[in-house]
């Protein structure tokens, strides 16, 4: 059976995630959630004094890029890779609302953008992958054979990130959630490198009022149907 390359867009907590690691699962694809990368590099800056609430410093933070080594290892655990900064585990580090607060002006970066894009096209080189983030299917794999693009209303979202956060035992109101999914949406969509927009081909869900198992059952079956034509 040939494999194929699915690419999952979107806005924050749109269920991207969740829909790439079901699919990734009962096809035996590889899953790569990009927005942990750019979480990544935004908890190396916060950790090395580059970026706060109060000051960026762009260029410093520029110049240690080559410092940064990312890696994907697969977590039996979680049932996903977790991802290693420098060798360390840090997937309980990047989840977190002061990570969230920061990540946009990160990945507006071009520097950062072309280093993660570049790991991002080696991952997904020998096909069988499902990707999820903003420019998959508009930059990192633009001939994919199958785009998704998901959105739903920023309170439902919201909601959804505030129940998630709360779950971990995270400190955090449900204004401060949502302002920050907002801030988050226009930054992402209006930044000048790659801004998340869908792709002429991709196809949109709007999953406001649908439960995400419904979702998934349609969109493996649409995945079938594009594995058995390649
Ligand atoms: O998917 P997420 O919410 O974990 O992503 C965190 C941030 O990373 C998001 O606000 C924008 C950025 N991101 C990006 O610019 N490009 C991607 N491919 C993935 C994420």
């Amino acid at each position: 059976m040939k494999k194929i390359t699915i690419a999952i867009d979107g806005f924050s907590s749109t269920g991207k995630s969740t829909v790439a690691k079901e699919l990734a699962k009962a096809l035996s694809y590889i899953y790569v959630d990009t927005g942990a990368m750019y979480r990544a590099v935004t908890w190396y800056a916060i950790t090395n004094g580059f970026i706060s609430d109060k000051k960026f410093d762009k260029e410093g933070l520029i110049k240690m890029l080559d410092d940064i080594d990312l890696k994907f290892k697969f977590d039996e655990a979680l049932g996903y890779a977790a991802i290693y900064l420098n060798g360390k585990n840090i997937e309980d580090k990047i989840r977190t609302m002061e990570v969230s607060k920061l990540v946009s002006p990160i990945a507006e970066i071009s520097e950062i953008r072309s280093k993660l894009v570049a790991m991002q096209k080696e991952m997904g080189k020998d096909k069988g992958v499902v990707m999820d983030g903003r420019d998959i299917g508009t930059v990192v794999f633009p001939d994919a054979e199958l785009k998704l693009f998901m959105t739903a209303s920023a309170e439902k979202r919201a909601t959804r990130r505030y129940k998630e956060l709360l779950d971990k035992g995270h400190k955090v109101t449900f204004e401060e959630v949502l302002e920050n999914v907002e801030k988050r949406d226009y930054i992402d969509s209006h930044r000048e490198d790659s801004p998340l927009v869908q792709a002429d081909d991709a196809i949109y869900f709007d999953n406001s009022n649908l439960g995400l198992e419904n979702q998934f059952e349609r969109i493996l079956s649409l995945a079938k149907r594009r594995i058995a034509e390649v």
